[in-house]
């Protein structure tokens, strides 16, 4: 159980190589929201390190397939210190280089955006892969995606609303993908745009995860405890709230280390919230993300191993007799998707750059 996720980053890397990424639905987290209600701050904080482009305007110009693989750190390196050495990002495409240094990882990010989605402020639907290793995260894979923006600005297309909307909505419709919908507290929460993209296309509100952001910048005297509460908008898996750092806390560089401490402080010190602490702040946010999209790949195995099955099929490829009947509902996964992968990566080797390789129970 505990390599499903990871086993999920084979595949996405894989497909992502052999570009067959539209065939097969894997299941995955996508991040929507309008531009600055805080989808860059809280995929930092759910890393702990900073790495994203930084800037006004629309910085995240095509997709970005983060993975979050967690390391085990070898027992004698006690001081936390010395942890930083222990981190590293790679990209797809850019197999076996490791950046240790994460404003590299930033600084690569922007140059493929760049190779990517070109020079001007244009947008793309192709991905970049980043795979961040660490002690210190959960076992995770999201999707950040251009944040949805209303007025164009200078030299970009004017139809840039509706290209960002198409994006999201390719990524969002797929029935596999779960949602990560933002929404700022200090904004008018009935017109949140994720929530309202995730309606159209999660009606039922059955695979959208809710989260309430900048808590700290709502009005004296009013809390978000009625939205966090599924009172306003019910979701079946809930609404998470966080609190990250002021720009003025990442030009002061605060760290995100420091600026998880003070959360933690926030909701514990808070009148309202330290009654409902529970199911707030990143790390809870981090672990709930990992832990329901570990069940929801299990859920989502029978329709994967149907797709990859007739993508094998329609390919003409003898190689692989998969047994789809072992693919129960209950009972652990793990082995046979492995085997599964295995196959797959075994027979298409070749074709993947760097090789994806055996995976190792
Ligand atoms: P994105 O455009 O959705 O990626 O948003 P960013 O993460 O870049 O955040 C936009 C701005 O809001 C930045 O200046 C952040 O410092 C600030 N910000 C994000 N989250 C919070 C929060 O919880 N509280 C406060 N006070 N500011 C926040
Ligand atoms: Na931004
Ligand atoms: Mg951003």
């Amino acid at each position: 159980m505990d390599k499903l996720i990871p086993v999920i980053m084979k595949l996405q890397d894989a497909f992502n190589v052999i570009n067959v990424r539209n065939q097969v639905e894997l299941p995955q987290i996508v991040v929507v929201g309008s531009q600055s209600t805080g989808k860059s701050s809280v995929l930092e904080s759910i890393v702990g390190r900073d790495f994203l482009p930084r800037g006004s305007g629309i910085v995240t110009r095509c997709p970005l397939v983060l993975q979050l693989k967690r390391i085990d750190v070898r027992a004698t390196k006690g001081q936390p210190g010395v942890i930083g050495q222990e981190e590293w990002g790679e990209f797809l495409h850019k197999k076996g280089e490791k950046f240790f240094d994460f404003s590299k990882i930033r600084k690569e990010i922007e140059d493929q955006t760049m190779r990517i989605a070109g020079f001007e402020k244009n947008i793309s639907d192709e991905p970049i892969s980043l795979t961040i290793y660490s002690p210190n995260v959960v076992d995770l894979t999201m999707v950040d995606l251009p944040g949805i923006t209303k007025v164009p600005i200078k030299g970009q297309p004017h139809d840039i609303e509706d290209q960002i909307k198409r994006i999201t909505l390719k990524f969002i419709s797929q029935p596999n993908a779960l949602i990560l919908a933002l929404t700022a507290a200090n904004t008018d929460l009935a017109n949140s745009d994720a929530l309202k993209m995730a309606r159209e296309v999660d009606p039922q509100g059955e695979r959208t995860i809710g989260v309430v952001t900048k808590i700290d910048l709502m009005d004296q005297g009013t809390d978000a405890l009625d939205l966090l509460q599924g009172k306003i908008y019910p979701l079946q898996l809930g609404y998470y709230g966080v609190k990250c750092r002021s720009q003025k806390q990442i030009d002061d560089n605060m760290s995100i280390r420091q600026a998880l401490d003070n959360e933690r402080k926030f909701f514990q010190d808070h009148p309202i919230y330290s009654s409902y602490v529970d199911h707030l702040g990143i790390p809870f946010l981090a672990d709930s993300m990992s832990q329901i999209l570990r069940r929801h790949i299990v859920r989502c195995i029978p329709q994967l191993s149907r797709q990859i099955n007739e993508l094998l099929q329609t390919k003409e490829l003898d190689l692989v007799q998969i047994d789809t009947h072992s693919f129960s509902i209950e009972g652990d996964k793990g082995p046979v998707v492995l085997n599964l992968i295995n196959r797959f990566t075994n027979s298409y080797g070749d074709m993947i750059e760097g090789n994806v390789g055996r995976i190792e129970l």
